[in-house]
């Protein structure tokens, strides 16, 4: 079956179903304020959306604007991040704020924003593309395990790391980048789940060459440490 239609259909399922989340703006409500992306990728890093939900909405009352993050005390923002953990995160942070305010707003792309302290490959396309609908590919682990099973790519982690990345490149839509991205997270967080997915409500079964040869389940192998 035609590949284009995967987006087409996994975002037709996100406009019903997408999780809602303190940081997210609903689909077709328009685009997400990127220090509020900014802010969720960071702290969702290493972390669960459900331990990140609190901490978000601390943070986001405390300081509504990455300005005033940038002039808080370096304590009372290590106080408030206390419970997350990697408290490095916590000082690329405060560091990345001063940063931004400086610059007057967050660049828009991913090139400028993974010039900035703390932001890796993975945060610097997930805030490109969810705040500025530039056309970036985010790879975690959920997208990984949904490409793997929908590809059946049997090479195991991390050595498919590439294949996985440019087979969900391919897959990523030009219109709505961010929320494809974020269609995709939903999915493996909801449905394509890591044991037992529920490929009987999958929107897009029909394109699953895992569940196709019976080893969505199986998918991704690893190997052994
Ligand atoms: N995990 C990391 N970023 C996320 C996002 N934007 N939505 C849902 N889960 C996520």
């Amino acid at each position: 079956r035609d590949l284009a239609e995967i987006p087409t259909e996994l975002l037709a399922w996100y406009d019903r179903h997408a999780r809602i989340l303190p940081w997210r703006v609903p689909p077709g409500q328009g685009r997400a304020d990127p220090y509020r992306v900014w802010l969720s990728e960071v702290m969702l890093q290493q972390t669960t959306v459900a331990a990140v939900k609190s901490y978000f909405e601390r943070f986001t009352s405390l300081w509504p604007t990455v300005h005033d993050l940038a002039a808080a005390e370096d304590a009372q923002v290590m106080a408030e991040w206390a419970g997350l953990g990697y408290y490095a995160r916590a000082r690329n942070l405060i560091a990345c704020a001063r940063k931004v305010s400086e610059l007057g707003a967050f660049p828009d792309t991913r090139e400028g924003l993974a010039a900035l302290p703390g932001i890796g490959p993975y945060t610097s396309a997930a805030i490109a593309a969810i705040a500025f609908d530039q056309p970036e590919t985010v790879v975690d682990g959920n997208v990984e395990r949904v490409t793997a099973r929908l590809f059946a790519v049997e090479t195991p982690l991390p050595a498919a790391k590439p294949e996985l990345v440019a087979l969900a490149t391919g897959l990523t839509p030009a219109g709505r980048p961010g929320d494809f991205a974020q269609a995709m997270m939903d999915l493996g967080a909801t449905i394509c789940t890591p044991r037992s997915p529920a490929c009987g409500i999958c929107p897009v079964i029909s394109h699953c060459s895992a569940r196709a040869k019976g080893i969505a389940a199986e998918l991704p192998r690893k190997m052994p440490k």
